[in-house]
């Protein structure tokens, strides 16, 4: 696929995007094969949408999987402090292992409203799963439940990124790369 116009440079490419998703996958294979206690795999949408196809493919343990809808960026670059639960989980997952899954953490809002929600559900664990960090951007340190862990495909520095999931005013999600927006299309 040619590079998209908006983009700066690719960040992660298909190739090197599978083989995090590959590594974080068998983390969590590995993790949860011990166990037979029931898990649940939930995506953060709409974000994680690609991440979570991906990487439930390569979990070679039974779970089940959901979604739950958080919006905190609206249609702006900047987190406006106080993400909202839109659409709810389907599953009950009261005494279950529940492993969040993003597209990448940043404040850490999103996650800290996901997590008090889903341990008032009862939770047993709470893991989060994200394919990108962004730990610079930082508010909220994230607080795992139970023996949750935190698993991250990779680490980035405080650049625009967008494509594999992630957009900017809800474009470029479908790139199959991750790519650095030019700064003249979120400035403007
Ligand atoms: C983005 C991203 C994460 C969240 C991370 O979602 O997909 O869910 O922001 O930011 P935070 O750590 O500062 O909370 P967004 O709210 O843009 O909704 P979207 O997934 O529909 O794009
Ligand atoms: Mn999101
Ligand atoms: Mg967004």
């Amino acid at each position: 696929m040619a590079l998209h116009s908006d983009i700066e440079r690719v960040l992660l490419n298909e190739v090197e995007i599978s083989s995090l998703v590959s590594n974080v996958a068998e983390q969590i294979t590995k993790d949860l094969s011990s166990s037979s206690d029931p898990v649940t795999i939930v995506g953060v949408a709409t974000g994680a949408f690609m991440f979570l196809a991906d990487i439930v493919r390569k979990i070679e343990v039974p779970f089940s999987v959901d979604l739950i809808r958080v919006e905190s960026y609206g249609s702006g670059t900047e987190s406006n402090g106080k993400p909202r639960i839109s659409s709810d989980l389907k599953i009950d997952v009261r005494g279950k292992h529940v492993i969040l899954v993003e597209d990448i953490v940043d404040t850490g809002n999103t996650l800290a409203i996901l997590i008090s929600h889903l341990e008032s559900k009862g939770a047993c664990s709470i893991s989060v799963c994200t394919f990108l960090d962004k730990p610079s951007r930082r508010k909220i340190r994230v607080r795992l439940l139970g023996d949750g862990k935190f698993y991250r495909g990779f680490e980035c520095k405080d650049e625009f990124v967008v494509g594999y999931g992630m957009d900017f005013a809800e474009k470029y999600r479908n790139l199959p790369y991750v790519g650095i927006l030019k700064p003249h299309i979120f400035n403007k």
